[in-house]
């Protein structure tokens, strides 16, 4: 037998078994076979070998031998081609796109941010407390004794009795926390949830959000803690909103007072909101009363404090006319999407 069909029996039965299980396996075999230093090339190169007589058969083999390895390689080709093509996903790309659709900020952390920026940006910082709170930071420290009557304007959730734990009914009990550890000058805001045992309605609810706000240095005085709320409203509400102060009565402030702004709705002129009073009340307000000061070792002969606190669902209800407390937390799209990019 000539060598060159000695090596075309060595390889035909590999090329006819041949299975390649990736478009680099063919590869190889393509390099292998046809390559320009591949075996075709080699065992091509014996045909000189080959005595005259036996040439023409030997060449027969030869293209044979090539067509079988071209064939193998044709085929496979082919057909990763059109795996690939197949598993392409068919996308018209003139298509438009499917809408990815966009979440909204709830309305209430929209006017909460607001609220921390427009006293930001008049010195205050942000401080936070717990919502499980103790008598002491809740009531106690704040000038409201254990039978103190008003203890019964907030009906407490209590976690645990003796000692009484609670779930905070007002963000007071921050600027609770905030005297007893931080240095003087204060000024700070202090947003957060509260919660009080009401029965659920339009317009109760059993948790609800607050935003305090304590100021105390030397010399702090009524007109300071107006200039403040004044700004704040204005800037909420706009230039245009008149204040109004009320007498109230507050524990831990004295002289207390409640804070009216002018109808946003109406204008004055009288509707639902304002329930055709041209006011409605927004906020709490006083100085830090000297028992509080006292209870936390600052010497009320030396320091004056302002206190407030605000509901952010109020400002929010002014704001945008949502009637019902309930829409906050009902997660109705209906009603959050009509907050989308504000
Ligand atoms: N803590 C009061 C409440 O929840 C709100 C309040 C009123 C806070 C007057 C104050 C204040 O700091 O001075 O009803």
């Amino acid at each position: 037998m000539s060598s060159l069909e000695a090596q075309i029996s060595l390889y035909e039965p590999e090329i006819r078994a041949f299975q390649p299980a990736s478009a680099a396996d063919l590869e190889q075999f393509r390099i292998r076979f046809l390559g320009a230093k591949g075996l075709l090339k080699t065992i091509s190169g014996e045909m000189k070998n080959v005595p005259a007589e036996e040439r023409k058969d030997a060449g027969q083999r030869l293209n044979a031998f090539k067509n079988l390895i071209e064939a193998t390689f044709d085929a496979f080709q082919q057909q990763f081609a059109a795996g690939v093509a197949a598993a392409r996903p068919k996308a018209d790309i003139s298509l438009p796109g499917s809408p990815i659709p966009m979440g909204t900020r709830h309305p209430l952390r929209i006017v909460e941010s607001e609220i921390i920026s427009i006293f930001e940006n008049i010195g205050f910082s942000v401080a936070t407390g717990p919502e499980v709170e103790d008598d002491w930071h809740n009531f106690t420290s704040l000038n409201m004794h254990e039978h103190h009557p008003a203890r019964d304007m907030q009906d407490t959730f209590y976690v645990s009795k003796d000692p009484d734990w609670v779930l905070r009914t007002h963000t007071s009990s921050v600027q609770a926390r905030i005297m007893e550890s931080q240095p003087l000058p204060i000024r700070v805001i202090c947003p957060g949830r509260v919660y009080r045992n009401e029965t659920i309605s339009a317009r109760a609810h059993c948790f609800f959000h607050q935003c305090e706000g304590l100021y105390i240095d030397k010399n702090v005085s009524f007109a300071d803690l107006k200039q403040a709320l004044y700004y704040f409203v204005t800037r909420m509400f706009g230039a245009d909103t008149k204040v109004r102060f009320r007498p109230s009565y507050f524990p831990f402030t004295e002289p207390s007072a409640e804070m009216d702004i002018s109808c946003t709705v109406c204008g004055g002129s009288g509707c639902n909101l304002c329930k055709h009073t041209g006011w409605v009340e927004i906020l709490g307000c006083g100085m830090v009363h000297p028992n509080m000061l006292r209870n936390f070792n600052i010497d009320p002969e030396v320091y004056t404090g302002y206190a407030f606190g605000l509901g952010v669902e109020r400002i929010t209800q002014i704001k945008y006319q949502v009637n019902d407390l309930r829409l906050y937390s009902q997660n109705d799209v209906r009603f959050l999407k009509q907050f989308q990019g504000i």
